[in-house]
Formats: structure tokens, sequence, C-alpha cells
């Protein structure tokens, strides 16, 4: 079978990359998206923002939902301090597959944890069988129809705690209007817009942090 779009985008950070070095890796697969294949990477430009949230955060315990190829896990995981761990939920086999690679090839498989499968079967797991108590960072970059009731699942699941930060990726392109309502008029959490673009495009895109307040 012809390699899938993901497994180019693997192959071409194994032939090119410096294996145990993320931002190589990071490096490698913008180059190629950016020049060869366009994916839905959270890319470069929002890279940055994701690097300065994760930065501020300082994350004992993150949570991604959407691995993809692993892209924007090895972009988190790089950042995280020593003891710390982000939990990566996938539901497509051959995308978590991919991103196990990537992971593995970054160096960075003892501080990421792939878990496969769909983000509202696994949010209700997360505490008995990850021993996960709470998160202090979650980047939301799934499908934007979830990112509404996924928010209010990890509420309901007691899963955020006061300062918990959420990063929403693509609220303007495609868009998450459901979510940026629920999230700026709740009154359970604290906005904030990072206007940027799509990645590796010139369309118009944000990023939306959301900082819940307390149960
Ligand atoms: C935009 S991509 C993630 C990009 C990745 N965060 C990055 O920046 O490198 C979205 C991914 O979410 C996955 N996905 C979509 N809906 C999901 C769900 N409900 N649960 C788990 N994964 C989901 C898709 O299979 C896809 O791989």
């Amino acid at each position: 079978m012809a390699p899938t779009k993901e497994q180019r985008i693997l192959e071409f950070v194994k032939q090119n990359a410096t294996r145990g070095d993320p931002q190589s890796v990071v490096d490698h697969i913008d180059k190629y998206c950016s020049q060869k294949e366009w994916a839905m990477n959270v890319g470069d430009e929002k890279g940055l923002i994701l690097d300065q949230v994760v930065k501020e955060t300082n994350p004992t315990t993150a949570l991604e939902l959407g691995t993809y190829c692993g892209y924007s896990a090895v972009r988190i995981a790089r950042l995280l301090k020593p003891g710390s761990r982000l939990l990566t939920v996938e539901m497509n086999q051959g995308n978590a597959a991919v991103a196990k690679q990537m992971i593995e090839f970054a160096g960075l498989q003892d501080e990421v944890e792939i878990l496969e499968g769909s983000s509202q079967i696994i949010i209700p797991s997360l505490k008995e069988k990850y021993e996960v108590d709470e998160v202090d960072f979650v980047f939301i970059d799934h499908f934007g129809d979830r990112y509404a009731p996924d928010t209010q699942l990890l509420e309901e699941c007691h899963l955020l705690k006061k300062g918990s930060v959420l990063l929403a990726d693509n609220v303007v392109y495609p868009g998450a209007p459901e979510f940026l309502e629920y999230v700026r008029k709740s009154g359970r959490y604290e906005c904030t817009n990072y206007p940027s673009h799509l990645e590796y495009t010139d369309k118009e895109d944000a990023l939306e942090k959301a900082v819940f307040k307390g149960e």
C-alpha cells in the first residue's frame, strides 16, 4: 500500500532530522509541511504562541486532545520540567502509530503517553485508568464540534482546578463558535485571544486561552 501523507511526514523526519533532538523534529515537520504537503499541525507560527503559554503555565500534568502526527506533542513535551508528563489523545489508529514513532524519534517517549481512543471515552477514564488527579494545561486541538462538550466533560469529571489553562487551536479557521461562546460567557473562565494564521498559510486563525476560575 502507498504510504499516507502522515507516513511521508514521518519518513522525511527520519531521513533528515536529528534523532533525539525535539527541535530538529519540529523544524523538519514544518519544513516538509510548508514546502511539500500541507498538514494540520499547529505549525511554526501558532506553535510559538503554544510554546509561550506552556512556558507560562509550567504544567506538571498536561493533556492534549488531538495528537495527529505528534508535532504539538513534541513541541509541548520539549518544554516540560523534569517529572512532568503529557497525555495525548488520538482516535485515529494510523495517526497514533505515526505519532508514537515521531515521539520516540524525538526521544520524548518517557514524557509523553499516547491514549488511543476518542476524547469523550478517554476523558472520563483519566482519573481511574491513568492516575490523573487534575490537569494544569490542556491543548484542545481535535475537531471543533468536540471543543465545548469536552471542556464541559473535563469540568464534570473534576479534572480542572483553579488556574488550569485551556488553549484551543483553530478558533477562527475552521472555527469553534460553541466553545468560544461557552468559555467567554459562562463566567467560569478568564479568556485571551491570540490572533495568528492557519498553519503554513496566510489565512486568519487564532488560539483562545481560557483559564478556569475554579468550581
Ligand atoms: C488538528 S489535528 C491535531 C494536530 C496536533 N495537535 C498538532 O498540532 O500536531 C486533529 C486530530 O484530532 C483527532 N481527533 C478528532 N476528533 C477526536 C476525538 N474526538 N478524540 C480523539 N481524537 C480526535 C484527529 O484524528 C486528528 O488526528
